[in-house]
């Protein structure tokens, strides 16, 4: 550390100053800096301890010997540490984490410095919120993590808290690939390979796959999808449905048999074109949102694909206001609702104007008016469109077919009200409808 000269001692008052001017303005909770200032500890000790270990020449003060040396280079460290760990603080307190990356991009950060420091943030919440998540399951389950019996369940939290965020981490990184993710800056005009143009919009054949643990999800789907159509997939928990929907974007793949998107088959080779094509809604909004605002997750789709300035502008609002979340679209989709991350989810994909639309669940968590909202919005677009769904009267509003797979593979397919009326096919399957709903 280079040490400051005894005369301009008084820059460090001067900072100081500065600093409360900035906590009066911006009316920082004084209380909040200083619980948060406890981090400074370590330094304080050390400067404590200097005028008694440091050498050179001794003064006596209260009748103590003490290095003067030492005492200067104590009052050094206390000195800038405190300043440093005050600005941090005041930094932290007046600025949200998205605006500090904005300003990163202000600057001509390269964007790839700014793209590493989006993620490491976004992973930073997500440790956090899972964090969180598993503090409050631990406590609703009676269990107090503050008292020392409760270390051992404290210590394996800690192990499983890293396995679940680096598996989370792993689904926003999925995520992303579906958008259009390629590690890199897209060049502005995306040119794929052409589909052919008389295919199916969707044909999935003896499709089979087993997840690395072994646990065999699909045996053998077989379906085709015409373009246009708006197709439920329906099925008990654990039938294979989300494994389904995850492999006609090639984000699964590696089992047997094929999927073609537009007579494309879905391979290595034109996974930038297929993800184009296709847009996945993730069954968990948390897996798809990952950037600091609602707006920027909605932007990073059409942005890897292509577009830029004002015309993705527009494309964002639009699709922001497609799902009725305009309003919300500079806050953090991690302070969002869980309606409302659906919500934003969704706009992430309908921004990217995909020719075939995924949806796994997306009803769930709504509110009724949204959810009826959902429905017109999906009703208005002229896209081919599979929908995982448990709410069946839903997949009669909005799919004219339903899909029924149950263990693996395609138990029933046809017309949707056909499909609901059967009552014993749907007991068969462990799907009911809700209480009142009657077919008329
Ligand atoms: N990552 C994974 N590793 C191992 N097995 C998995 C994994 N994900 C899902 N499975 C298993 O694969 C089977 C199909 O799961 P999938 O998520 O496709 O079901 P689903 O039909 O979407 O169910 P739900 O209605 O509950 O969403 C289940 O038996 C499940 O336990
Ligand atoms: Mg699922």
């Amino acid at each position: 550390m280079v040490a400051t000269p005894r005369e301009a001692f008084w820059a460090f008052g001067l900072y100081l100053l500065v600093l409360v001017a900035v906590w009066v303005v911006a009316r920082v909770p004084v209380g909040w800096i200083a619980a948060r200032s406890l981090i400074e500890l370590p330094f304080v000790v050390l400067a404590l301890a200097l005028p008694f270990t440091g050498g050179g020449e001794r003064v006596r003060v209260l009748g103590v010997a003490i290095s003067a040396e030492g005492a200067l280079a104590g009052w050094g460290i206390l000195a800038k540490g405190t300043l440093g760990v005050l600005v941090s603080l005041t930094l932290a307190a007046t600025t949200a984490p998205h605006e500090l990356l904005l300003g990163l991009r202000r600057l001509k950060v390269p964007p790839v410095l700014v793209t590493i420091a989006t993620l490491m943030l976004r992973y930073a919440e997500v440790v956090v919120a899972e964090a969180r998540r598993m503090r409050i399951a631990r406590i609703s389950r009676g269990d107090d993590p503050r008292f020392l019996w409760q270390l051992g369940a404290t210590a394996r939290g800690v192990g499983s808290l890293f396995i679940r965020s680096y598996e989370r981490g792993e689904r926003v990184h999925l995520a992303m690939v579906s958008r259009g993710w390629t590690g890199g800056v897209p060049e502005a005009s995306a040119t794929g390979v052409r589909p052919v143009r008389a295919a199916p919009a969707l044909l999935v054949e003896r499709l089979a796959y087993a997840y690395p643990d072994g646990h065999q999800a699909l045996y053998g789907v077989d379906l085709r999808v015409e373009r246009g159509e708006r197709v439920a997939v329906l099925g008990p928990n654990g039938a294979g449905k989300t494994t389904l929907a995850l492999h006609l974007n090639g984000v699964l793949s590696g089992g047997s048999g094929r999927v073609e998107v537009a007579g494309l088959p879905v391979e290595k080779a034109n996974l930038r074109e297929i993800r184009r094509r296709v847009g996945v809604v993730f069954q968990d909004p948390d897996d798809q949102l990952f950037l600091p605002t609602a707006a920027q997750d909605v932007a990073f789709g059409p942005a890897n694909f292509g577009l830029r300035g004002r015309e993705l502008e527009q494309r964002v609002r639009a699709a922001l206001a497609a799902v009725g979340m305009a309003e919300h679209a500079d806050r953090s989709p991690l302070h969002l609702s869980g309606g409302q991350r659906r919500r934003v989810a969704l706009a992430t994909v309908l921004a990217c104007d995909p020719e075939l639309l995924v949806l796994d669940e997306p009803s769930a968590n709504l509110e009724p008016v949204a959810r009826r909202e959902l429905a017109e919005v999906l009703l208005g677009l002229d896209r081919t469109m599979l929908m995982v769904t448990h709410d069946l009267p839903y997949a009669l509003q909005l799919c004219p077919r339903s899909v029924l797979i149950d263990g693996g593979v395609v138990v029933a397919d046809g017309p949707t009200r056909e499909i609901l009326a059967d009552a014993e096919l749907l007991a068969r399957h462990r799907l009911e409808l809700p209480f009142g709903f009657r077919l008329d």
